[in-house]
């Protein structure tokens, strides 16, 4: 997805000027949209505790999650202009990689479990289909046996979206062992500033013919990651070994901020416009060393207690707010949650609260950029997910302050629309 921006959330609450003239809630430094390396990344030096994605033994690096959804597509060698099923409810980036790998979206609807509707596809939708993308929906994993048996019967291939999911249990199998293949997007759970993964429990992976990255595409990403770090105050001392910092980001490039998921505010609807906000391109790379490096070194438990801890505290902090709720009413034992999504009543109201939420920089999202061409239809969740489910981030790095604050600040919104 595009950056949420996070670098600005810091300034903007400075640039605000004096508390006094700020309402109260403005007056604290903006929490991380993603996850930032910092010394505490380090430690404890345990492991996840849960199977991951990278568990099987088929597996080959990409530039970021959407990057690994084309590369699964590239595996499956579909002929040109095939139909792949993608859910209704979807991040832009979800259907880019469908149309770059030159095949044909199709759409469907969700139930409210989140799972594929499977009644709702037509049969005509059905036989037409080579490919279908499923996504373990904010990092609560569900079984796809059913899924499976479908697109097994079917003929369809199965590319199991695991962006949310990297660490999980989906029912009785480890998250990604589902599909014919699986995705993941390693800027979501670790400190990267992009990074996605194709693996496979059954296919071996043929040679995906990326693109090396120069020396200065190398050089930026090792920078991205020490600038958002230090913009973000995370490695303190580090910064003093590297300050002279100006020729090094001069020669890297510009910084993107750390973020993830889309802001859809003023954001042109069009497929071309959606296509280049995607940046398929960068696609074509291999990842950087900076990225395998870290992705490969850090400890695992923090991230996933951190994750599970985060998102207990949003859910009964939230439990009573003003006519909203939160999705799931318990986190699975298996699950490293991405988000805690919350529920808002009112379709009109959830357009206010989350506007709200985005203008005091809050670490929120909502996937309200729909593609081109999805259906309308009122007994699709996917449709009323678009408006009224707001993703709370919980990632790893956010405080217990943080959190706290973000529960505070989205009840004060409920509570005044
Ligand atoms: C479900 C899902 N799949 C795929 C992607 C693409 O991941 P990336 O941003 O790493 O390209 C996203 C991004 O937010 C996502 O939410």
């Amino acid at each position: 997805m595009t950056a949420l921006d996070p670098g600005s959330a810091a300034p903007l609450a400075r640039d605000l000027g004096s508390t006094a003239n700020r309402p109260p809630s403005l007056a604290v430094p903006a929490a991380l949209k993603a996850p930032v390396l910092g010394w505490d990344n380090l430690w404890p030096p345990a492991g996840a505790g849960l199977p991951a994605i990278t568990d099987m033994a088929n597996r080959s690096y990409t530039t970021s999650g959407r990057a690994a959804l084309l590369a699964a597509l590239r595996q499956l060698a579909l002929p040109a202009g095939s139909q792949v099923l993608v859910p209704t409810y979807h991040c832009p980036t979800m259907v880019a990689p469908i149309l770059r790998a030159g095949l044909t979206p199709a759409f469907y609807p969700i139930d409210a479990d989140g799972l594929p509707s499977l009644d709702g596809i037509s049969h005509a939708q059905a036989a037409g289909a080579r490919a279908m993308f499923v996504a373990h929906y904010f990092g609560l994993p569900k079984s796809l046996h059913k899924v499976q048996s479908w697109c097994r019967e079917r003929g369809m291939a199965l590319v199991e979206d695991c962006a949310h999911s990297y660490f999980g249990l989906a029912g009785d199998r480890p998250v990604g062992q589902w599909g014919d293949y699986a995705t993941a997007s390693l800027s979501k759970f670790f400190p990267v500033s992009e990074g996605g993964l194709l693996a496979s429990a059954t296919h071996r992976i043929t040679p995906t013919g990326l693109t090396a990255p120069g020396w200065r595409a190398q050089l930026k990403a090792a920078v991205d990651v020490l600038e958002v770090a230090r913009r973000h105050r995370r490695l303190a001392g580090l910064s003093h070994l590297v300050a002279p910092w100006g020729w090094l980001k001069a020669m890297a490039g510009r910084t993107p901020q750390a973020g993830a998921g889309a802001a859809a505010e003023n954001l042109p609807q069009d497929e071309a416009a959606m296509m280049a906000d995607c940046d398929m391109g960068r696609s074509e790379q291999q990842i950087s060393a900076v990225t395998w490096a870290l992705h490969a070194s850090l400890p695992r438990q923090r991230i996933v207690q951190r994750r599970r801890e985060n998102f207990a505290a949003l859910c009964g902090l939230l439990q009573r707010a003003a006519g909203a709720a939160p999705v799931a009413a318990a986190l699975p034992d298996g699950a490293a949650p991405y988000v805690m999504p919350l529920w808002v009543d009112g379709e009109a109201r959830a357009d206010a609260v989350y506007a709200q939420m985005r203008a005091q920089s809050l670490p929120v999202f909502r996937w309200d950029r729909i593609w081109p061409g999805t259906p309308a239809d009122p007994q699709d969740h996917g449709q009323r997910w678009n408006r009224q489910l707001l993703q709370l981030l919980c990632h790893q790095d956010l405080s217990a302050a943080d959190v706290a604050r973000l529960a505070r600040q989205t009840q004060d919104i409920l509570g005044r629309c």
